[in-house]
C-alpha cells in the first residue's frame, strides 16, 4: 500500500513538472498520458479490487485526489497558455488608425522643368522638336558649318576629341546640318541637347545643354529673328525684359548677333550678377550663312534663314537665381528639394 502511495505522489510531482514545460500542442498528449484509459492512474484505479479491503478507501481516495489534482493543472496550463497567447496579439497588434509614413515625393530637377519650359514656348511659336547626336563627326560639328581644319574659330571652343573625324559636340548646331540635309524648306525646329566642351568653373561645366533653333523659308528676315527672340524673352523671363542685340561672329551665321536681357535680378539698375552692367548675355544668333546652304544643297538664292543657340544651364541660373552650375550636377537633395514645386 505504501509502495502504491508514493507511486501517486510521484506521478502527481511527475504531471506537475510536465505540464509547467508543455505548449498548447503538447497538452492533450499528457493528458492522455496520465489521465487516459491505459494511463498509470487508471491502472492504479483498476487494480484497487486486488489489494487488502482495509487498503481499498485509502489508496482510493488518495488517486481520486491525485486524478482531480492532475485535471486542475491541466486546465491551469491551458488557460494560462491561452491568456498569454491573446496577450502576445494584443502587443503585436496593428493600429490601423496611426497615419502612415508618406512616401518621400520626387519633383522635376530645375534643368528639365526650364527646358520643358524653353520647349513648350517654342512649341506655341510652331517650332517642333528635332535631335541628333552627341558623338558626332567632326564634318556636323564643324566643317559643314563653315569651320575648317584650320579654322581660328575651332579655338572658340575647346573640343573633346574621340578620334581626329570624330568629336563629343561641342553645340547643337550640328543638327541644323543634319536637319537640312534630311529635308527640304521651311524648317521650323528647335534642338534640345547635350554639349560638350573642356570647360569647369562656377558657370562652365564639361558638359552642359544647349537648345537650338533653326528657321528657313523664303523671306525670312532679321526681323523675324528679332521677333521671335524677343516673343521668347517676353514669354520665358516676362512681359517687362528688354531685350539688346549686339553684333558678334559666328562662322555659320551672318550677319550674327549676341543677346542680352535686362538683368533679371536688378531689371537693369546693376547688380552683382551682371557686374552692374544692367544686362545678361543669353543666347547666340544670326542669319543662316549662304556657305552652309551651299554644304546641305539648299537654294541660298531663294532660302534665308534664322538660327540661334542658348545654355539652359545660364537660362535655369538666372530663373532660379542659382550662382554655381555645378549645383545642377551634384544631386545633393537639399538643394534639389528646394524645386519640388515645379
Ligand atoms: N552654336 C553657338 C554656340 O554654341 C550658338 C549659335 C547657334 C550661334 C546658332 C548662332 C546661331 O556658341
Amino acid at each position: 500500500m505504501r509502495d502504491l502511495l508514493a507511486a501517486l505522489d510521484a506521478l502527481e510531482a511527475e504531471a506537475a513538472a510536465a505540464l509547467a514545460a508543455a505548449d498548447e500542442s503538447g497538452l492533450e498528449a499528457l493528458r492522455v498520458r496520465f489521465l487516459g484509459r491505459r494511463g498509470a492512474l487508471t491502472a492504479i484505479l483498476r487494480g484497487l479490487g486486488e489489494l487488502p479491503p482495509e487498503a481499498r478507501p485509502v489508496v482510493g481516495q488518495q488517486a481520486n485526489a491525485v486524478k482531480a489534482a492532475i485535471e486542475g493543472l491541466l486546465q491551469a496550463r491551458r488557460a494560462a497558455l491561452r491568456t498569454a497567447a491573446v496577450a502576445g496579439l494584443a502587443s503585436d497588434r496593428l493600429d490601423a488608425s496611426l497615419p502612415g509614413r508618406p512616401p518621400r515625393l520626387g519633383g522635376l530637377h530645375p534643368l528639365t522643368a526650364t527646358l520643358r519650359d524653353i520647349l513648350e514656348i517654342f512649341a506655341s511659336l510652331g517650332f517642333v522638336v528635332a535631335e541628333g547626336p552627341e558623338v558626332e563627326l567632326d564634318y556636323y560639328n564643324f566643317e559643314a558649318l563653315n569651320i575648317p581644319k584650320d579654322h581660328p574659330a575651332r579655338d572658340m571652343q575647346d573640343t573633346f576629341y574621340i578620334t581626329d573625324d570624330v568629336v563629343l559636340r561641342t553645340h547643337t548646331s550640328p543638327v541644323q546640318v543634319r536637319v537640312m540635309e534630311a529635308e527640304p524648306p521651311p524648317i521650323r525646329v528647335v534642338v534640345p541637347g547635350r554639349v560638350y566642351r573642356r570647360d569647369a568653373d562656377v558657370t562652365h561645366s564639361p558638359m552642359f545643354h544647349q537648345v537650338e533653333g533653326l528657321l528657313v523659308d523664303e523671306g525670312v528676315t532679321f526681323a523675324d529673328l528679332k521677333g521671335t527672340l524677343s516673343a521668347f524673352v517676353r514669354l520665358c523671363f516676362g512681359e517687362g525684359t528688354r531685350l539688346r542685340f549686339r553684333p558678334s561672329f559666328f562662322p555659320f551665321t551672318e550677319p550674327s548677333a549676341e543677346v542680352d536681357i535686362s538683368c533679371v535680378i536688378c531689371r537693369g539698375a546693376g547688380c552683382r550678377v551682371c557686374k552692374q552692367g544692367g544686362w545678361l548675355e543669353i543666347l547666340g544668333a544670326g542669319m543662316v550663312d549662304p556657305e552652309v546652304f551651299r554644304f546641305v544643297g539648299y537654294d541660298s538664292e531663294r532660302y534665308t534663314g534664322f538660327a540661334f543657340g542658348m545654355g539652359v544651364e545660364r537660362i535655369a541660373m538666372l530663373r532660379y537665381g542659382v550662382d554655381d552650375i555645378r549645383l545642377f550636377f551634384e544631386n545633393d537633395l537639399r538643394f534639389l528639394e528646394q524645386f519640388h514645386a515645379l
